[in-house]
């Protein structure tokens, strides 16, 4: 069945522009290799949370990580974010300049688990630390919290391995509630955020951070107690 791509193509080449369709074609097969590519990447590190989430189910009878979201950006996001820093719009470009066209996002019940998770993750040897933004102990003005991690994962193909950048963010649930708003607010407003609803949001980030603390003391001391319930009742 002929695709969108070569039906363009045909139609161009009817026109006698044979060279502008064959360029179309190789440009449409460039992005679909380089969307298979980081779609790929955040297979293999989605894959490696779920197995470091399994083993600490098995382990301690918990899971670290509430969910993982993954999701490789559109060609159109790609191109308006070159556009927007200045750097050149090609597939080579974007290699280099982006560090997020492949994202997994973390979400964890407590902050302890986030830092848990992201040394885990990084001490795996066939992981190469990139970068490393931690927004939890130096938050954005805006309140935003996340801990930022670019890797560099191993992609094995039929003809050559590569290793691909993916933006790892780790968060607990409140901080994503959190960061979802915000979003969804930047997106609507643009830049024109109003004060006083930045300002309330500012408020609730901090009025999150000391529950995620709080919840996390809370946490360590039910732990502490069915210690103690289970040390009790070995005697
Ligand atoms: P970007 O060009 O926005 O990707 O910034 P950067 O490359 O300097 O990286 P940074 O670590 O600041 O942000 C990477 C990603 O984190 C963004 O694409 C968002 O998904 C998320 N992020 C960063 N800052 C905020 C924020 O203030 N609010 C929300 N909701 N998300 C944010
Ligand atoms: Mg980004």
């Amino acid at each position: 069945m002929p695709t969108e791509n070569t039906q363009v193509a045909n139609l161009f080449m009817e026109q006698g522009g044979q060279s502008l369709a064959s360029s179309i074609i190789d440009f449409a097969q460039e992005l679909l290799e380089m969307e298979n590519m980081y779609e790929s990447a955040t297979k293999e590190i989605a894959t490696k949370l779920e197995i470091l989430d399994s083993e600490f189910q098995v382990k301690n009878k918990r899971n670290p990580i509430h969910q993982i979201q993954r999701r490789v950006k559109s060609p159109q996001s790609i191109f308006e974010k070159l556009s927007r820093k200045g750097f050149e719009v090609s597939a080579q470009s974007a290699k280099e300049n982006l560090n997020d066209i492949a994202g997994i996002r973390v979400i964890c019940s407590y902050i302890n688990d986030i830092y848990t998770v992201a040394r885990l993750l990084m001490s795996q040897n066939d992981i190469e630390v990139v970068k490393i933004v931690d927004y939890i102990k130096n938050p954005k003005p805006n309140g935003y919290r996340s801990l930022h991690i670019v890797v560099k994962v191993p992609v094995f193909f039929s003809d050559r391995m590569e290793k691909v950048k993916v933006e790892v963010q780790i968060r607990t649930i409140a901080m994503d509630f959190w960061a979802s708003l915000e979003h969804q607010l930047h997106y609507k407003a643009g830049g024109n955020v109003p004060p006083e609803i930045a300002a309330e949001l500012k408020e609730c980030a901090d009025i999150i951070s000391s529950t995620d603390l709080r919840m996390q003391n809370l946490h360590s001391q039910v732990e502490n107690l069915k210690k103690v319930i289970s040390d009790g009742s070995e005697d």
